[in-house]
């Protein structure tokens, strides 16, 4: 049998959560198939610790970005020091970064002010974003169209929380999805979204340490859990789960420029 192989695009390995046994984590990961982690930065200090872990890791690359939760002393200064950040050969992504009006811990002029400054960075750089949104799914996706009619930009809106209406905005926009693992909590409306979103623009992630797949829920989440998401992908979409791996694994690869002999390094 061919081992099953899967990127997790989106972890936050440098969190105090991992102190105690980040190395073990990364190793269980990549022994468990998970040949792609991409870690995401929340602020400078956590986007340039994502730098350092993926300097010193095979298989593991960097977004930089300020989460809209921490964007509130943002200044253009801060943003161009990301973009310097963002030259390193193991950056493949801006983010994360977006608008939370549910939380609403930054104030909503300022994340609005960050996101325009972070669209603008992406898509001069010609790097994907990787977006955060919460109760702000329209004027996202307006500032999105926004910036994507000034020239190309790529992306994904990670642990989707919209409806189908936005899924499809989403996709008519040329964006990638990635469902966190609250896919499998009891009671989810988000398999009904999932039905409508193609397995061509699906990406994987856990968001480790958070919102762990049953029957983790509630305990701290790594990478090696994301085997229980794509398997409830697989099941929602009706597809075996080695096509559910194969194709996100190529979205991953596509999306982030990873090198295509992830795929071909299998034993
Ligand atoms: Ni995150």
């Amino acid at each position: 049998m061919p081992r099953l192989l899967a990127v997790d695009t989106h972890v936050h390995l440098d969190f105090e959560a991992f102190d105690p046994d980040r190395e073990e984590v990364i190793l269980r990961a990549r022994e468990n198939g998970i040949v792609g982690l991409l870690n995401v930065g929340i602020d400078l200090r956590s986007s340039e610790a994502g730098i350092r872990l993926a300097e010193s890791h095979e298989g593991v690359w960097a977004a930089v970005g300020v989460h809209p939760h921490d964007v509130a002393e943002i200044t253009t200064a801060h943003v161009e020091a990301l973009g310097e950040a963002a030259k390193h050969p193991k950056v493949v992504a801006i983010g994360e970064v977006g608008l939370d009006f549910y939380r609403d811990l930054s104030p909503r002029e300022k994340q609005r002010e960050a996101f325009a400054w972070f669209l603008e960075l992406a898509r001069e750089r010609q790097l994907p974003v990787i977006i955060h949104t919460r109760a702000a799914h329209k004027e996202t996706l307006e500032m999105v169209r926004r910036e994507s009619e000034k020239g190309l930009l790529r992306g994904v809106f990670h642990c989707f929380s919209g409806d189908r209406e936005v899924a499809e905005e989403v996709l008519g926009l040329g964006f990638h999805i990635s469902f966190c693992g609250n896919l499998t909590y009891k009671n989810s409306r988000l398999a009904e979204v999932l039905r409508f979103v193609p397995l061509e623009r699906l990406l994987l992630e856990t968001d480790s340490p958070f919102l762990p797949p049953e029957p983790h829920r509630g305990k701290r989440n790594e990478p090696v859990y994301l085997h229980l998401t794509a398997r409830k992908i697989a099941e929602v979409k009706a597809v075996p789960l080695s096509e559910v791996l194969a194709r996100t694994t190529q979205n991953a690869i596509e999306l982030f420029g990873l090198p295509p002999s992830l795929i071909g390094e299998g034993d």
